[in-house]
């Protein structure tokens, strides 16, 4: 089979991984697709920054490489403009797209869809959700023949690894916050993770998936972890509970019989002896129910380069295959419209 040629958007903490891994698993990769997979370009905004790559590979000009000749586009730039348009773009021409975007999947994902079903391509994005950890395609097909009614966990590794050094070493929240920046957990934007944007985003895909139908992150309750104090985790310690974000989303029968979806993102105190009291650092765990499966847990890397590098690629291998055997992803028309019932926000 020819090349799979892939464009690349970005390369900062997690496009760096992506090239890494793509570079040093080249022939493995091929063997596994059956066909090479070769990088043809990566869009960057400083291309002085970034000495490491191929100096004929980086553009400044996105549109102009998704427009060229490649079959996938890979996404890890982040934020809702210019990405927009340049996946819709990538879509509608028929290319595939493995994103890490969870900001624009919670807000765009009808549209992007409705592209990706128009032209046949395959719109993948397991990396936007919970790092490394296998969620998405678990919930979007291994459980697609189940009922499920709730699913809840730590899915932020930044305010989670804010909130376990307050409780352990009781660190500063600005100190720890920088220190999660450095690290390559927090967003471009940290306002996003402390203030919940990010677990909400997240929390939207989760339940558009787990319930078929259609959530975006303002149908979100939405809390962060701005207003919790060194004291506040004090008295969780006291009470021998600490203090964890939690993204819930549930379904839910209203009293006239009627279900509904409801999801929120708030600080939660939870016993020690909680399983998700024992997540600590940046990584995350999800919590599944559903009616045959029963309880189902999902734990690992949430946040980092190279935990989310292998969920991108990993998407990129799935697409990949498809180019080469013919196949393709799971499409729109399997939503049907579940209701969502917004929680006034506070
Ligand atoms: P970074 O800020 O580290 O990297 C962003 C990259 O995008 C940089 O290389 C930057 O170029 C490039 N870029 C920005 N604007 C443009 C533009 N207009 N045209 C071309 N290139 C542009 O982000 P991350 O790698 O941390 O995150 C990327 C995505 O992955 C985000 O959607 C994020 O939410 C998601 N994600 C991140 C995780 C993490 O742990 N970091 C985990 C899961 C998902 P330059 O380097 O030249 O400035
Ligand atoms: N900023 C995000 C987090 C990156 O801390 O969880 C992973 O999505």
């Amino acid at each position: 089979h020819r090349p799979i040629r892939v464009a690349l958007l970005g390369c900062g903490t997690v496009g760096t991984e992506v090239i890494r891994l793509l570079t040093q698993q080249a022939d493995d990769l091929a063997a596994r697709v059956g066909a090479p997979i070769e990088l043809t370009g990566v869009a960057v905004r400083r291309p002085n920054k970034h000495p490491d790559v191929p100096a004929h590979l980086l553009t400044t000009d996105a549109a102009a490489l998704v427009a060229s000749d490649v079959d996938v586009v890979v996404e890890v730039i982040g934020g809702l403009d210019p990405v927009r348009g340049l996946l819709l773009d990538a879509l509608t021409a028929g290319k595939s797209v493995v994103t890490a975007n969870k900001a624009l999947l919670a807000e765009s994902a009808a549209d992007l869809f409705a592209a990706a079903d128009a032209s046949g391509a395959d719109l993948f994005f397991e990396a936007a959700v919970a790092g490394a950890i296998p969620l998405l395609r678990p919930l979007r097909e291994s459980l697609a023949g189940d009922r499920i009614t709730k699913v809840m966990g730590i899915v932020n590794g930044t305010t989670n690894f804010i909130l376990s050094a307050m409780d352990e070493t009781g660190a500063g929240y600005a100190e720890t916050l920088d220190e999660a920046s450095r690290l390559g957990y927090a967003e471009a934007d940290p306002t996003a993770d402390v203030e919940g944007y990010d677990a909400a985003s997240k929390a939207a895909i989760l339940a558009s998936l787990s319930f078929h139908t259609r959530v975006t992150a303002t149908d979100v309750y939405r809390e962060g972890i701005t207003s919790v104090t060194p004291t506040d985790i004090a008295a969780a310690r006291g009470l021998n509970r600490t203090i964890k974000l939690l993204a819930i989303c549930e379904r839910v029968t209203g009293e006239d019989g009627a279900e509904s979806v409801a999801v929120r993102v708030h600080p939660a105190m939870i016993p020690r002896s909680h399983p998700l009291a024992t997540v600590g650092g940046a990584f995350n765990a999800v919590f599944v129910e559903a009616d045959a499966a029963g309880q189902l847990m999902f734990y690992g890397q949430g946040a980092g380069g190279a935990p989310t590098a292998s969920a991108v690629l990993g998407d990129l291998v799935a697409v990949a295959r498809n180019l080469v055997g013919g196949g393709h992803g799971p499409r729109e028309s399997a939503y049907a419209a579940l209701p969502v019932r917004t929680i006034d926000q506070a």
